[in-house]
């Protein structure tokens, strides 16, 4: 396998006071490690919070849950990439499945999020998932496959190292069902030679993240699975002690 990244999507939890007893206590536990890398995607207004809390750790990166694609203008409420970078991100999370099931957010506007997280010089986390609907009709491979090519259509040649793929199938995300290692591996695998096809043997260096409903217990199975490189990790995560135990598992 190749070196897991262990995120932490806090969603709407952990605003800057919280962001930072989370921190200390975090790190307290958490020992430096060469072996894998722990993301912390916080709400915006504690990104610096935790790229400060952070700073001196290299295994430790802060990334943003959500960016607008422009560089700046009249679009309240939104910041930018650069903004995110400037805050202290190295990630961006990119088409979570709240931003396209709750924000109706599309494919074409999470291409333009990849393409403005790469221009700024950030990694971007491109997440594709299927809900139990499209799951029971047989449609999960070809949804996540057409949500990856989408997604990055314009950044494909820019696809390297900094590109991180998470799959998390909607059904799974806050419901405490989780797909098995098996179902897990299955797509991963699909996803897999989707990139191999769009980008030759270099689609071998991209982690593939799996996410959804994973908690202590679950975590060390799913990490075992073939083609998981990590995990995302939402309701487990806002809490310092299970993320301690998931970020070690
Ligand atoms: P849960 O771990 O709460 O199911 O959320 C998963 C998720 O959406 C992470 O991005």
């Amino acid at each position: 396998m190749k070196r897991p990244i262990l995120a932490a999507n806090w969603k709407m939890n952990n605003g800057p006071s919280a962001a930072k007893a989370f921190m200390e206590a975090f790190l307290a536990g958490y020992s430096p490690r060469s072996d894998r890398t722990v993301i912390i995607f916080p709400p915006a207004v504690a990104l610096t919070t935790v790229a400060t809390s952070s700073a001196n750790r290299k295994d430790v990166l802060a990334g943003v849950q959500n960016i607008h694609w422009a560089e700046k203008g009249a679009f309240t409420g939104e910041i930018s990439a650069t903004m995110a970078k400037d805050a202290g991100a190295k990630v961006v999370l990119v088409g979570h499945s709240e931003r396209r099931h709750v924000f109706g957010e599309t494919d074409a506007q999470c291409a333009k999020k990849c393409q403005a997280a790469s221009r700024a010089g950030l990694s971007f986390m491109l997440c594709v998932g299927e809900t139990m609907q499209q799951r029971e009709a047989g449609e999960t491979e070809r949804l996540v496959t057409h949500q990856l090519r989408e997604g990055v259509s314009q950044t494909q040649n820019l696809i390297s190292a900094d590109f991180i793929l998470a799959y998390e199938p909607v059904w799974a995300i806050g419901t405490g069902l989780t797909a098995s290692a098996g179902d897990a591996s299955a797509v991963h695998t699909v996803l897999r030679s989707e990139l191999r096809q769009m980008i030759g043997t270099r689609a071998d260096e991209i982690p593939i993240l799996y996410g959804g409903s994973v908690s202590p217990s679950n975590a060390a199975g799913l990490l075992a699975a073939p083609e998981v490189d990590g995990l995302l990790v939402g309701g487990a995560s806002v809490e310092p002690s299970s993320w301690l135990a998931i970020a070690q598992a």
